[in-house]
């Protein structure tokens, strides 16, 4: 009845906020919700080879990321199996090879953190799955929907935003009054009406700065301790989040264009006036937000942008709308990309075992 050996693989895809996470409590829980689109094509690849060892007094595994051992990621791994232990139990019973690869470009300055984290969750459950179903012999009461919720539980302790990696498209993680059955403690799907014009939304993100990230998103997410603007912007979040409700239902294109903006620049804010304070948008960030600003007005077209922690942008626009904003884009605003990248991706539906 024992599990010896086994191998697993999931594809798990990153995510863009809408609504901005941007501080956390102990144990990851976020000082704020937010909401976010699944992505489609930028995933990570895991797969997870697992060999029942002897002791089980240390944890062991090693990381390949494209075919090469990668000692950089051990720490954080190994922090993750600290924190998830107990939830899992038989971590320490085998050894694990984790093989991964992204299908976005290495160093593309996309944070790889909440694909890769949410994928090895996804790995792990379904050795926990497997585990549990040799255990007592009958299919057990691990439906789609509580594996689901596990491996988002898993994930957010990984990296947070990574919790809204599992499922798609429209994402919600943390707990705010306006959405019912909304948790810290993982994402779920936005329960209510989303409007037509959201369906394929697009997110063409435009690579503008390829390099490392000055600061991580921990020690961003620390700096929101003792912020002067914390309680006002955890208290906007929870707004913004009120505010979206009858935008998605309603398909208010422009009302949405101004909360997005809002909340990507707020997000930047946040970092311009902590202390040690930051600047993380080069000035490529800033030429293509004026280049969306004026195309807007004058073409009357439903583009805007968002931002993450780092300088890249993510484009995003109805599908209804792609063929003129696209064209915009190739001709206006590549030319502020590193090496002219970009990355044409769009909503999509979460996670999948291959
Ligand atoms: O998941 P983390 O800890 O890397 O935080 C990421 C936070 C942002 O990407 C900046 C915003 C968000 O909600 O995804």
């Amino acid at each position: 009845k024992t599990l010896e050996k086994g191998k697993v693989t999931w594809e798990s895809p990153s995510n863009i906020a809408l609504v901005k996470y941007w501080g956390k409590k102990k144990h990851q829980i976020p000082e704020n919700p937010s909401i976010s689109f699944t992505l489609n094509e930028c995933k990570t690849i895991t797969t997870l080879t697992f060999t029942k060892k002897e002791s089980n007094k240390d944890f062991s595994f090693e990381v390949y990321l494209d075919g090469n051992k990668e000692d950089d990621f051990k720490p954080k791994i190994q922090t993750f199996f600290e924190r998830i232990e107990s939830y899992l139990p038989f971590l320490r019973d085998y050894h694990f090879k984790i093989e991964t690869k992204n299908t976005f470009p290495h160093s593309s300055g996309i944070a790889s953190s909440a694909s890769g984290m949410s994928a090895l969750a996804l790995c792990l459950m379904s050795i926990e799955k497997e585990l549990s179903v040799r255990l007592s012999a009958v299919e057990t009461s691990f439906n789609e929907n509580l594996f689901n919720q596990k491996a988002s539980f898993l994930a957010r302790l990984g990296s947070g935003s990574a919790c809204r990696s599992i499922e798609g498209d429209l994402i919600v993680w943390g707990k705010t009054d306006s959405i019912e059955g909304s948790t810290d403690l993982f994402g779920v799907k936005y329960p209510y009406k989303v409007h037509q014009n959201f369906k394929n939304y697009q997110d063409t993100i435009l690579l503008v700065d390829k390099g490392e990230k000055q600061v991580s998103s921990t020690v961003g997410h620390n700096l929101m301790h003792n912020h002067p603007y914390a309680q006002n912007r955890f208290q906007q979040a929870h707004n913004n989040l009120e505010k979206l409700k009858p935008i998605l239902e309603s398909g208010d294109l422009n009302a949405f264009v101004k909360l997005v903006e809002s909340e990507a620049l707020t997000l930047h804010a946040m970092m311009m006036t902590s202390m040690p304070y930051f600047i993380l948008m080069k000035p490529n960030t800033l030429e293509i937000i004026n280049k969306i600003w004026r195309f807007r007005q004058d073409s009357g077209l439903h583009i805007s942008f968002t931002l993450d922690a780092g300088a890249n942008v993510h484009v995003l626009y109805p599908k209804n709308e792609a063929t003129q904003i696209l064209e915009f884009i190739k001709s206006e605003l590549v030319a502020y990309c590193q090496n002219g990248h970009y990355i044409c991706d769009q909503i999509g539906f979460g996670a999948n075992q291959i």
